[in-house]
């Protein structure tokens, strides 16, 4: 049985385990840092081209965020050592940013997480760099489909497999494999906290979605097969079978009636296409 505890206070936060509900204060602070995260993505799209590396994306990254007054919440978490993270074609999350160079027909998602006031706004994009052959560009379309029938399930009433399952069910409709290994996160003053965002399950199952919820969804979808390969890095994420991954992440509050994403884009660039 899920447990729940509503947040009042301002202070500091522990992983009680319980899932947190949030007031009107906390949205607005979500509000506030979800679009400095969403501002930095789609200043990302006109320099994401053949020829950057990604080290120099995550200076813009960097430099952005503290621009905004913000803190990157990667920079020095659990020893990643860097702002955003760079995630090339087989790279499913967790790319280091490096002197890796992007080249035309590449695939890359960038990972951006600020911190503003004590709050987290966590999201990603896919990007297409330069020209894109017709079978990885689908894969970006439908991983982003999935998330947006994700989002869309999320609202009062509904349980966490009910997200789960429509992406699971969008996803193998394509014949894509859902990466089990990695999944969303309750968000706010902790970067990851409950609930687990599982991105496949039965509809029904899980613990009940209540208003004044923040959590993020962020499928990782494979061309081949699901399955996980972790380099020796500790950190870069790679398909074992070395296939194509996208990814997208948003982060949501449950309303009354549904949701809001506190990550979206106001220029309208979540999609890459
Ligand atoms: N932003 C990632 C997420 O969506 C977490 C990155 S942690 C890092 O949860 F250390 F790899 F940067
Ligand atoms: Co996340
Ligand atoms: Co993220």
């Amino acid at each position: 049985m899920a447990q729940y505890e509503f947040i009042t206070d301002e202070g500091k936060q522990s992983r009680s385990g319980a899932i947190k509900l949030y007031n009107a204060a906390a949205f607005e602070g979500m509000r506030k840092v979800g679009r400095i995260s969403a501002e930095i993505l789609d200043a990302l799209v006109p320099v994401i081209a053949p020829g950057i590396t990604t080290e120099e994306i995550d200076d813009i990254v960097r430099r952005l965020t503290l621009e905004a007054g913000a803190i990157p919440a990667t920079l020095n978490y659990r020893g990643f050592t860097h702002s955003c993270c760079t995630s090339i074609n087989h790279v499913i999350c967790h790319g280091i940013p490096g002197p890796k160079v992007l080249k035309e027909g590449d695939i890359v998602n960038v990972d951006v997480t600020s911190i503003l006031d004590g709050w987290h706004g966590d999201c990603n994009r896919t990007y297409l760099v330069g020209d894109v052959a017709i079978k990885a560009r689908r894969l970006v379309e439908v991983t982003y489909e999935c998330l947006m029938l994700g989002i869309e399930q999320a609202k009062p009433g509904n349980h966490m497999g009910d997200i789960g399952h429509a992406i699971q069910v969008h996803a193998e409709k394509h014949r894509y494999g859902v990466v089990r290994d990695f999944c969303g996160h309750g968000i706010g003053r902790l970067f990851h906290d409950a609930p687990e965002v599982l991105h496949f399950g039965r509809p029904g199952t899980g613990p009940e979605i209540k208003p004044g919820m923040f959590f993020t969804i962020e499928p990782m979808i494979n061309i081949g097969r699901p399955e996980v390969k972790v380099l020796d890095d500790g950190w870069t994420a790679v398909a074992r079978d070395r296939s194509l991954s996208a990814q997208f992440e948003h982060t949501i509050g449950i309303t009354d009636t549904g949701c809001e994403i506190f990550t979206k884009s106001l220029k309208g660039l979540d999609r890459p296409f």
